[in-house]
């Protein structure tokens, strides 16, 4: 049984800094908001709300401080999450959070890839299959929700050992609604005005259930290969550890939808992005496809092949880059400090908004410019440290960035070698920066398969 939360408690909670950031998200284009803020007062930007005062950072010094020479002075920040993340590893601090991490490290270690491999093969086909009857239909599908049902099966079936007991564009729709908090501040305004708002409410507390549901539904489907040595069956080790109550049942539920969103949300925003700069730069994909056929043949990539996909991975690399699924990292001061000559004080919000250091010209030539080739081995040499930030850095940095990158590189090449998805959006695509840096409305594409 997962823990109760009130429906629409959550990110448009008055004190939750989602909600008190909404005048500066809400704008058209947000991220051009923030670099403007930027580029007008520098890298420390203190900002004093009602009761409580954020600061703005954007500089890699200031980055590595906080996440490196400091990390013990600066607590995770997740009020407003926890319907979607429990009490997971990535909510926690300390002792207990290192003590939660460990049993489940080693099923992030590259070894462990190639047993995957298989699996995330077969999210990759399942999802050609249905992109060939909407090749046939015509019909437009919208890419993130394409790309987040993909991303939810790579994660049963290679790390949960599953086949997805439930139904992913229902659950992707019941996480929209929790994650949209322009949505959940207009619950909130609505209530303080004293305004019903049952269909909110409603909708709110269906979505709650829908997602609470997720972790046992998985638990109690069959395995797939009953494989011994899975992210969930050392999750279930830790469970039954009479030295370890920490780790009880709501603990792994809890891991489990962190998995779910954190796995899910952030690769499958990578690839919706990565297509729709694909499809505005049909000559990388080409790229794309040449490298494949050079390394693979006409044959689907075996394991050893994969690491020789270096153009791909760059190409992934670059839009990770331009548009980081995770655009801000956020910090609460424990202890008073000094950043960049301005004071913090105790309780205050620290916002590292990597966004605008991946766009930033001082670490970045041309930074607007969509460029894999930023990412060849020559050019990394000169790249400086803390400003490339997708999967944070640190010792709380992203467990899963380089499953991501296995991933995403496997389910371009695949599907990009059997369809040619067509942007039909708006160019350039909005941006919605809530939680995630989302394309606003969706991209939406028509999927041609090639012959
Ligand atoms: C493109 C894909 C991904 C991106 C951009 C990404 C980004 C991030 C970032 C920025 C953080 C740190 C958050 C913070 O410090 O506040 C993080 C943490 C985390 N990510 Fe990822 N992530 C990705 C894929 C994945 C995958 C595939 C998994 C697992 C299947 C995963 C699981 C986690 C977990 C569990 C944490 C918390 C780690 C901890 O606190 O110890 N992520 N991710």
């Amino acid at each position: 049984m997962s823990v109760a939360y009130s429906p629409t408690h959550g990110l448009g909670e008055e004190q939750s800094i989602w909600f008190k950031l909404t005048p500066l998200l809400s704008q058209d284009d947000p991220m051009a908001v923030l670099m403007r803020l930027a580029e007008k007062y520098g890298g420390v930007i203190p900002v004093n709300l009602k009761n409580q005062r954020v600061v703005l950072l954007s500089d890699v010094e200031h980055f590595k401080r906080v996440l490196v020479e400091k990390v013990d002075n600066y607590t995770k920040y997740f009020d407003g999450m926890r319907p979607i993340f429990g009490k997971s590893m990535i909510t926690i601090d300390g002792a207990l959070w290192q003590k939660i991490r460990r049993p489940q490290q080693a099923a992030f270690h590259p070894s462990m890839f190639e047993e995957y491999f298989p699996f995330l093969m077969d999210a990759i086909r399942a999802k050609a299959d249905r992109w060939s009857k909407f090749a046939e239909t015509g019909e437009t599908v919208e890419m993130v929700e394409e790309t987040w049902t993909l991303a939810a099966d790579m994660i049963c079936k290679a790390l949960f050992d599953r086949t997805m007991p439930f139904n992913p564009h229902f659950i992707f729709g019941a996480v929209k609604t929790y994650t949209d908090v322009m949505n959940h501040k207009k619950v909130r305004l609505k209530k303080v005005s004293g305004e019903l708002n049952e269909i909110n409410q409603e909708d709110a507390a269906k979505a709650s259930k829908a997602w609470g549901e997720v972790p046992d539904q998985v638990l109690a489907a069959d395995p797939i290969d009953n494989r011994q040595n899975t992210l969930l069956t050392m999750m279930l080790e830790a469970e039954a550890d009479p030295d370890f109550p920490e780790f009880d049942h709501q603990q792994v539920v809890d891991e489990m939808k962190q998995y779910l969103w954190a796995g899910t949300e952030t690769t499958a925003l990578t690839l919706a992005w990565c297509l729709y700069l694909l499809s505005t730069n049909p000559g990388v994909a080409e790229r794309i496809r040449e490298e494949a056929n050079r390394v693979c043949g006409d044959r689907e990539p075996n394991w050893d092949e994969v690491q020789h996909l270096t153009y791909t991975r760059m190409v992934i690399q670059e839009t990770m880059r331009l548009y980081p699924p995770i655009w801000a990292l956020i910090r609460i001061a424990a202890e008073d400090d000094e950043i960049g000559g301005h004071q913090i004080k105790k309780g205050d919000k620290v916002v590292m908004c990597t966004y605008i250091a991946h766009h930033n010209p001082k670490y970045w030539s041309d930074p607007e410019k969509f460029d894999p080739e930023r990412f060849s081995k020559e050019r990394m040499k000169k790249r400086i440290k803390y400003s490339y930030m997708p999967f944070a850095a640190g010792k709380r940095a992203c467990i899963g960035g380089a499953l991501s990158q296995i991933e995403n590189t496997l389910a371009l090449v695949t599907l990009l070698r059997r369809f040619s998805p067509e942007y039909v959006g708006d160019v350039p695509a909005k941006i919605q920066s809530t939680v995630t840096l989302a394309p606003l409305g969706g991209l939406h594409f028509k999927i041609r398969e090639l012959s």
